[in-house]
């Protein structure tokens, strides 16, 4: 049997894993469906994503990971334990685990993540964090002392790191990512007509019309609900500038947290920022009108990875690159690596 290395995005919307040899090889949504009253997993990834918001009483579809940390520890580990058999059946000895967190984990989050990646068989386990990660995705190179400002924007958090020198300069992690854009279509649509949508047409309407720069009233879309004054089954059309105002007020606090890590960084670092711009990667930085309202307010320029969504999944299986320096106190990668 082989052992090979495993760099795992443990996102709270999408679970990636690369492997050593072969680049990504799964991708599927982290939500695990449970019997409730025998607390047995009855599906895990893409399955138990067609089961959010369509479950009879007895079965629930979670999203083990709230707000990119673990939330639920034992639904975690079984999750992380399913893809990782799933991706090496079984025929992987032990393998070395790189996985990927936000960076404003605490320590006992990060202790819940090794522990999980340990028990599904891992035999060492780094944590990375996310920018971090998504700068190496990105083909940066982070060992150089030029200042790189990655923004990751997810489902749960958005991640705002200044790199120079394979470490972070300054940082901050905020919970305004895609799933909050998602429940803020969600409110809007209930408060202003009346209707009650589920997550996954939010998230279909953000991604069909939202827009955080422009309100176009042209720009429209149909949706279908329920009424919540009747009760009964509603289509509607709304248009891009009918959510434009909760899309942006979200987005406009990314736009401040950015300023605010800039005004922590050293000012030849930040004289690095306007010459190279602002990268951007996760799904969430997908959101219409995001770079433009970044580069409107903050006069720099914002540009997406080329592949933003997998950026951080190929950065964290390219870490092991980086355990000599992780050994001599990389700072980008927080967890002790744990034998076991
Ligand atoms: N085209 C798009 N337009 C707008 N949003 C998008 C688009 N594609 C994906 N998203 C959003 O990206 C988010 C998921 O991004 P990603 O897969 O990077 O998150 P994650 O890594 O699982 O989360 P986190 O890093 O916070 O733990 C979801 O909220 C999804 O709706
Ligand atoms: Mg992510």
């Amino acid at each position: 049997m082989a052992s090979i290395d495993i760099g795992i995005d443990l996102g709270t919307a999408t679970v990636l894993v690369y492997l050593g040899n072969k680049g990504i090889v799964l991708k599927e949504p982290s939500v695990v469906a449970l019997n409730m009253n025998t607390n047995e997993i009855l599906s895990v990834g893409e399955e138990a994503y067609r089961m959010i918001g369509r479950t009879p009483n007895y079965i629930r579809a979670i999203r083990p990971l709230e707000d990119g940390v673990i939330s639920d520890y034992d639904t975690t580990e079984q999750m992380i334990k399913y893809f990782l058999k799933k991706v090496t059946g079984g025929a992987i000895l032990r393998p070395r685990v790189s996985v990927c967190v936000p960076s404003g984990i605490t320590e006992v989050e990060s202790n819940a993540v090794i522990d999980a990646a340990v028990a599904a068989g891992a035999r060492k386990v780094y944590l990375i964090e996310e920018p971090v990660a998504a700068a190496i995705g990105a083909g940066i190179d982070i060992t150089r002392p030029n200042g790189v400002l990655i923004v990751d924007v997810g489902g749960g958090t958005c991640d705002i790191a200044m790199l120079s020198l394979s470490g972070i300069v300054s940082k901050t992690s905020i919970k305004v990512a895609g799933n909050r854009f998602d429940e803020a279509v969600i409110r809007h649509i209930r408060n202003n007509h009346n209707i009650l949508i589920g997550e996954r047409t939010a998230e279909m309407i953000k991604q069909e019309i939202g827009n955080v720069f422009v309100a176009d009233q042209r720009v429209t879309t149909v949706i279908k609900g329920r009424n919540l004054v009747n009760g009964l089954p509603q289509k509607l059309e709304i248009s891009q500038a009918d959510i434009y105002e909760p899309l942006n007020e979200l987005a406009m606090q990314i736009v401040h947290s950015i300023q605010q890590v800039l005004e922590r960084t050293p000012p030849e670092l930040v004289g690095d920022v306007y010459n190279n711009g602002v990268l951007m990667t996760g799904g969430g930085s997908l959101i219409r009108g995001l770079p433009e309202l970044i580069t409107q307010q903050l006069h720099i320029r914002a540009s997406i990875a080329e592949n933003p969504i997998e950026c951080v999944a190929i950065g964290t299986g390219k870490s092991f690159s980086f355990i000599g320096e992780l050994q001599d106190g990389f700072v980008g990668i927080t967890g002790q690596s744990r034998n076991h």
